[in-house]
C-alpha cells in the first residue's frame, strides 16, 4: 500500500482525508458508522468563547447538485464543546486521528477569547482553525474574511496566543491576495474554500427558503471552483492547503491533490452519506496506487498544466 501520511503546516495526519467543521458534529456522532480514528483528521464544529444560538429556522435546503444553510454558527462554546466531547476528542487523538479546532468570532477580540480558551482547554487539538468566512454571521465570518487587510487583522492578533498549527478557513474571495495576506501573518495552512454567499427563492411564498435572505451554498455544484481556487492559491503560497468543497469521491479528493491541496476535507456529503469518508479515503488510495507512485506526496500539486 502506498505512504498516505501528509503534514498539513505542523499537523502530522495519518492520511489526506479530513471532515470540515459544522457537517461532522463533534465527531462522536459519527462512531456508530465507522472507526472515526481511521480519518486523518476530524475539525470540530466552530465554536466561539462564549455560546452562540444561530439563527431560526429553517436553516438548510436542498438546491441543485447542492445544500444552502445559514446556521450562524450555532455552538455550544468552547467550554461547552469541552464539557461534551473532550473526552472522546482526547481518545480520538491517542489513536492517531488529529483533532483540528474550529475558531469562530464575531471581532477580532473575539477570536483571540476563543484561541486563549482553546489554549487553556483543549491541550489534545493538534491544530486549529480560524473561521474568517462563515456566510451567515453580521459581523467576523466573511466581512472579515474577504479582504486581505481584514483577513490579516485576525491572524495578526491569534498568532502570538497559540504555538500549535494555525490553518485559516478561507472564504471564496480575493484568495490569491487573502492567501499571501495569511501567509506573511503566520497562518501555518490554509482550507480553500468555505461555502459561497447564495440564495434560493420559493417562487409559491415568494420567501427565502432559509430564515435568512442569503446563505452558504456548498456540495458539488461547489467543487470545481474549489479546485481553480486551491489551484491558485497553491501557486501563490508556500503553506500547504487544506482542499475543501464538494467532496464525494475518492476521484473528487485526488483532483485537490493535483490542484495542490496536501490534505482534503469532506464537508456536506457526510450529511447525505455519513459513512462516505473513509469509503473516498479507500478510493484516493487506490487512486494513489493507479498512478504507479508509492506516495501520496508526490502527487501533490503534480497537475500536468500542459
Ligand atoms: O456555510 C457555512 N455555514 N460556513 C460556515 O463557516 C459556518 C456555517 C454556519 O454555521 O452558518
Amino acid at each position: 500500500a502506498p505512504n498516505m501520511a501528509v503534514d498539513l503546516g505542523g499537523i502530522q495526519m495519518s492520511n489526506p482525508v479530513n471532515t470540515a467543521a459544522g457537517t461532522y458534529g463533534f465527531g462522536w456522532q459519527f462512531e456508530g458508522f465507522y472507526d472515526v480514528s481511521t480519518l486523518g483528521a476530524i475539525t470540530t464544529k466552530g465554536c466561539a468563547a462564549e455560546p452562540w444560538p444561530g439563527n431560526p429556522a429553517p436553516r438548510m435546503c436542498d438546491v441543485t447538485s447542492g445544500v444552502m444553510n445559514s446556521v450562524g454558527l450555532q455552538n455550544p462554546g468552547v467550554r461547552g464543546l469541552v464539557a461534551e466531547a473532550g473526552e472522546y476528542l482526547a481518545g480520538l487523538s491517542e489513536k492517531g486521528c488529529q483533532v483540528i479546532c474550529q475558531v469562530a468570532g464575531h471581532s477580532v477580540d473575539e477570536y483571540v477569547a476563543a484561541v486563549e480558551l482553546f489554549e487553556e482547554l483543549a491541550p489534545w487539538a493538534a491544530g486549529l482553525e480560524i473561521n474568517i468566512s462563515c456566510p451567515n454571521i453580521a459581523a467576523g465570518g466573511c466581512a472579515m474574511g474577504s479582504t486581505p487587510e481584514g483577513a490579516a487583522e485576525v491572524v495578526r492578533a491569534v498568532r502570538p496566543r497559540t504555538s500549535r498549527p494555525l490553518l485559516v478557513k478561507m472564504a471564496p474571495a480575493r484568495v490569491v491576495d487573502v492567501a499571501r495576506a495569511l501567509e506573511a501573518e503566520g497562518a501555518d495552512a490554509l482550507s480553500v474554500i468555505n461555502s459561497i454567499p447564495a440564495m434560493a427563492i420559493d417562487v409559491h411564498t415568494r420567501r427565502s427558503k432559509l430564515s435568512r435572505p442569503t446563505g452558504g451554498l456548498s456540495g458539488p455544484v461547489l467543487h470545481n471552483i474549489a479546485v481553480r481556487m486551491v489551484w491558485e492559491v497553491a501557486q501563490a503560497v508556500d503553506i500547504p492547503i487544506n482542499g475543501v468543497g464538494g467532496v464525494a469521491s475518492g476521484e473528487d479528493a485526488a483532483e485537490f491533490i493535483l490542484a495542490g491541496a496536501t490534505a482534503v476535507s469532506v464537508g456536506s456529503a457526510n450529511l447525505f452519506d455519513p459513512e462516505c469518508a473513509p469509503r473516498i479515503l479507500a478510493e484516493l488510495e487506490e487512486w494513489v496506487a493507479s498512478q504507479g507512485v508509492d506516495d501520496v506526496n508526490e502527487l501533490i500539486g503534480a497537475f500536468e498544466c500542459q
